[in-house]
């Protein structure tokens, strides 16, 4: 199990350092996918970097709580033992291959060179293991993609290396920041389910960073609401889709193309997420909230617990 436990994590902005995810917690166990969903600037990003202590090379720093995997907390294994981590038990894949990929070296050489990095094979080994895996992402002309440059294949096909290439070194966790919108709707969905496909076969615990309510209900087993740093709402999806409590989770549910009043035209919620040191006492989502009240900027709201999974932060859940 992957647990990020109450954490805290703090940028600089204008030379102050403030908290830019505040007390987040999220459970991703070995075969179930987990929607991390909210507006742009909400922190899924910076949160799921954490997950591989990433953010920390542009400054983020942890101020408070830990992620553990199966008990061992990233943030005191030795710099060898994160490395081995990193890649190896958990692994990522970004919005952008382009800048994942290297454009100097042919996909071959990347794939063999994380599958040897994690993996006691030699270059013969590692090499049909490459050519495996892209077989396994779809690739059918494997052994010829291997010589090819990243520049040379179009954005589906560097998504599916990127997949390949997370896939290397057997890990048990996969981190997806926003996997597919860089690309072609039509390019999205077959990428999607040949995620979903090897999330299955393998039995990964994968989480799936978001903002599309609609590839949350297709693909995921629970999801997890942010908003302005923090968790608003989490639990199985059907039980947040039957009943969802936080007026910002069905605000965002409201966004979905298939169920806008403006005819398929995406819904936006009015106004924009606070960014981090600007965050209003109390609910940050109730400047944004048809039906904040004082209690709700005068107060922190507790996770109310709906049922044993199902959390939701708001005050005027269950009076409402
Ligand atoms: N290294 C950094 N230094 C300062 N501020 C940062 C840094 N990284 C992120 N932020 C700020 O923190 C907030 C959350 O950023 P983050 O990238 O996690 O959002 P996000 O939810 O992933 O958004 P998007 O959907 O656009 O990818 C934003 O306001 C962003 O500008
Ligand atoms: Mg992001």
């Amino acid at each position: 199990m992957l647990e990020v436990l109450n954490l805290s994590l703090s940028v600089s902005i204008q030379g102050n350092r403030v908290d830019a995810v505040s007390g987040v917690s999220l459970a991703l166990e070995a075969g179930r996918v987990l929607g991390l969903v909210g507006e742009s600037g909400c922190g899924k990003s910076l949160t799921a970097q954490a997950i591989l202590r990433l953010g920390e090379f542009q400054g983020v720093a942890k101020s408070s709580g830990d992620i553990l995997i199966d008990g061992e907390s990233l943030f005191t294994m030795s710099d060898e033992r994160l490395r081995r981590t990193r890649g190896g038990r958990i692994a990522m894949i970004f919005q952008e291959p382009m800048t994942a990929l290297n454009p100097v070296f042919s996909i071959g050489s990347q794939i063999i060179e994380v599958i040897r990095l994690h993996l006691d094979m030699d270059k013969q080994q590692a090499r049909q293991r490459a050519i495996d895996l892209l077989l396994d992402v779809g690739m059918q002309d494997a052994e010829q993609i291997l010589k090819q440059y990243p520049d040379s294949l179009s954005g589906g096909m560097r998504q599916r290396v990127l997949i390949a290439m997370a896939m290397a070194a057997d890990p048990d966790y996969i981190i997806a920041d926003e996997p597919t919108t860089a690309l072609d709707v039509s390019v999205q969905k077959r990428i999607i389910a040949l995620l979903l496909n090897l999330q299955k076969k393998r039995g990964l615990g994968l989480l799936l960073v978001t903002h599309d309510f609609g590839l949350v209900a297709e693909m995921c087993d629970d999801v997890a609401v942010m908003y302005a740093g923090q968790i608003v709402e989490s639990g199985p999806v059907k039980e947040i889709f039957d009943h969802p409590a936080h007026p910002y989770t069905r605000a965002l549910m409201g966004c979905r193309p298939e169920v806008s009043e403006t005819g398929g035209a995406l819904a936006v919620i009015a106004g924009q997420v606070p960014p981090p040191g600007q965050w209003p006492c109390g609910c940050h989502f109730a400047p944004r909230c048809s039906g904040a009240d004082e209690l709700c900027s005068a107060t922190v709201a507790a996770d109310v617990w709906r049922d044993h999974s199902h959390i939701a932060r708001c005050v005027h859940v269950g009076s409402k």
